[in-house]
């Protein structure tokens, strides 16, 4: 399985220096994007993702949490993003926005509140290189892991067959709930986890083993 750390909960005054020795170890660094609007807290945007791209050529995983992303989408590539992830739940054309991000030849990622089903994206999975299945509801990083997303994440392991996307899991992952997800996700993303442990990089090898 592949690591996406998400920064969400590290010191932001002090980003890189407690990024950067974890890089190694990473396939992604996630970054949770929130308006305030779409989820009931705002975390960061483009200038953050600007600076961390100057020191590394990790590929950058952005989950945008927003009301309407389309209109920010060629920013968000600007600022260094390799991945972008939109909601299914956002008040957005999201075929016309899974397309727009593949334009600027970047992965188009489609994400799934705990409350949606599988059935509802059926139609868009031609158009996805990632579907993202949160875990949690989406707003905040440390929340328990909600296993109901085990069952989307199985369906959609069926549907990879006829598809050609990644399946990836957000939400509570740590030493416990990683197990769960084994064989289904293709890439853990994880925040507190890591931030909180008192060896990271052995949490990280760990949560990836
Ligand atoms: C939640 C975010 C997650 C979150 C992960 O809205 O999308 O990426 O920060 O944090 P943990 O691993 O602490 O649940
Ligand atoms: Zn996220």
């Amino acid at each position: 399985m592949k690591l996406s750390l998400s920064i969400l909960d590290f010191d932001f005054s002090d980003l890189e220096r407690e990024l950067k020795p974890l890089y190694e170890q990473i396939d992604y660094l996630h970054m949770d994007v929130m308006d305030g609007v779409f989820v009931p807290n705002i975390s960061f945007g483009l200038p953050i993702i600007k600076s961390l791209r100057k020191g590394t050529s990790l590929e950058f995983d952005t989950h945008l949490m927003i009301t309407n992303p389309e209109p920010y989408i060629e920013d968000f590539v600007k600022a260094g993003s390799d991945l972008i992830t939109i909601h299914y739940e956002s008040k957005c054309n999201v075929l016309e926005t899974l397309k727009k991000i593949k334009s600027f030849n970047v992965k188009a990622g489609l994400s799934i509140k705990p409350k949606t089903k599988v059935e509802e994206i059926l139609e868009l999975l031609p158009y996805v290189d990632l579907v993202l299945v949160m875990s949690v509801e989406p707003g905040f990083g440390g929340q328990k892991f909600m296993p109901s997303a085990l069952e989307k994440m199985a369906q959609l392991k069926e549907l990879q067959a006829k598809y050609h996307f990644e399946i990836s899991v957000d939400g509570g992952i740590n030493l416990t709930t990683v197990s769960n997800v084994k064989g289904l996700a293709d890439i853990i993303i994880a925040g507190s986890a890591v931030a909180k442990a008192n060896n990271r990089i052995e949490t990280i090898k760990a949560l990836k083993a």
